[in-house]
């Protein structure tokens, strides 16, 4: 039988190469051999963007054609919606009692989001229990391996305390739930905006998004942060902590011509825009196809929402067998 693994998206804006880099291409490998689980949380998108929900559904689909544009296949990967697998309510109900409220608030990833958000005194309890969510999305479908980002760690950790809990609480022989492990993107898996100072997010507006048009890529990339005292196209550049090379490290094919680009910024004589003009080339190689299926997709809704239903339909499935021995190792299975 093929792993379980279980990963997945808040759905709140389209995909960027940030998501390209870190977990896409990931899971695209990943979808041959073992049988993965990809949600679109929703659920937890409206634990701080409840006053909007229709950003959150509407991303659900955008998000949905990212996918499938990327390469990711339904006919390997189920792809499903978080709020319409009743078992993720059903188990963080009763989750909720195996956590402390001094546990959760000292989760260093909710920590670090409330820095963020301005809920002042009045964190909605659906954001300080999210992580509770997060254990019953992971175990609805018994996941072994999740892939996240190391910002995910301390979740994967709650998870774990959960199950352990529940298994030594309930199952005094055989432990139903199964204690998941965290699979953190390769080394070098990190993409910087194109502001160079942080990673690409959305709402640092530093990012490339997978369904920028050509235009747009094009001129992100001459915005893009080089070495600020490459001034003069004969001044020697610097390489290090230069975006546009950074770029061209992780999506260059060509490596002999970009060592020999590298060497020839560094002496001096090669201009700025010459080295972006190449990047957009790159870039647009690279998303140029992806954008294409994206829109042939986009015109067939019907099939993206069949997609999504079948990939619901198959996790509902496979929770409701979960939920079965959850409910009979806590003696709930009265009928
Ligand atoms: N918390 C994840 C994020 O912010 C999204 C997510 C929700 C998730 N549930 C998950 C990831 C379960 C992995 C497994 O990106």
């Amino acid at each position: 039988m093929k792993k379980v693994v279980l990963t997945g998206d808040r759905p709140s804006g389209k995909l960027h190469l940030g998501h390209f880099v870190g977990s896409l291409q990931n899971r695209i490998a990943m979808q041959n051999d073992y049988d993965v689980f990809i949600m679109l949380a929703d659920l937890q998108a409206l634990t701080d963007n409840f006053k909007n929900p229709t950003k959150v559904s509407e991303s659900v689909f955008e998000v949905c054609l990212d996918y499938l544009a990327v390469g990711i296949d339904p006919e390997k990967a189920t792809i499903f919606i978080q709020s319409q697998i009743p078992v993720i309510f059903q188990l963080t109900k009763l989750y909720l009692n195996l956590v402390t409220v001094a546990r959760l608030s000292r989760n260093p990833t909710i920590k670090e989001e409330l820095k963020h958000r301005e809920f002042g005194d009045s964190i909605p309890a659906g954001f300080l229990t999210y992580p509770i969510s997060q254990a019953a999305d992971i175990t609805c479908v018994n996941a072994e391996l999740v892939p996240a980002g190391s910002d995910q760690v301390p979740m994967i950790e709650q998870t774990c305390e959960i199950v352990d809990t529940f298994n030594s609480l309930y199952c005094s022989e055989e432990h139903v739930l199964q204690r998941p492990k965290i699979l953190l993107p390769k080394a070098g898996a990190r993409l910087v905006g194109i502001d160079g100072q942080s990673k690409m997010s959305k709402s640092l507006n530093n990012a490339i998004f997978l369904s920028d048009s050509a235009d747009e890529i094009k001129s992100k990339v001459m915005k893009m942060y080089t070495d600020p005292n490459h001034l003069r196209v004969q001044d020697p550049g610097q390489v290090e902590g230069n975006v546009v090379f950074e770029y061209l490290d992780i999506f260059g094919t060509d490596k002999e011509q970009i060592q020999s680009m590298k060497e020839h910024y560094q002496r001096g004589g090669l201009g700025d825009v010459t080295v972006k003009k190449y990047l957009i080339d790159v870039l647009e190689n690279l998303l140029d196809p992806i954008r294409k299926r994206r829109d042939e997709i986009a015109t067939n809704k019907d099939f993206v929402w069949r997609v999504l239903k079948t990939g619901c339909e198959k996790t509902k499935e496979r929770s409701e067998q979960v939920f079965k021995k959850v409910q009979k190792a806590m003696k709930l299975n009265y009928f």
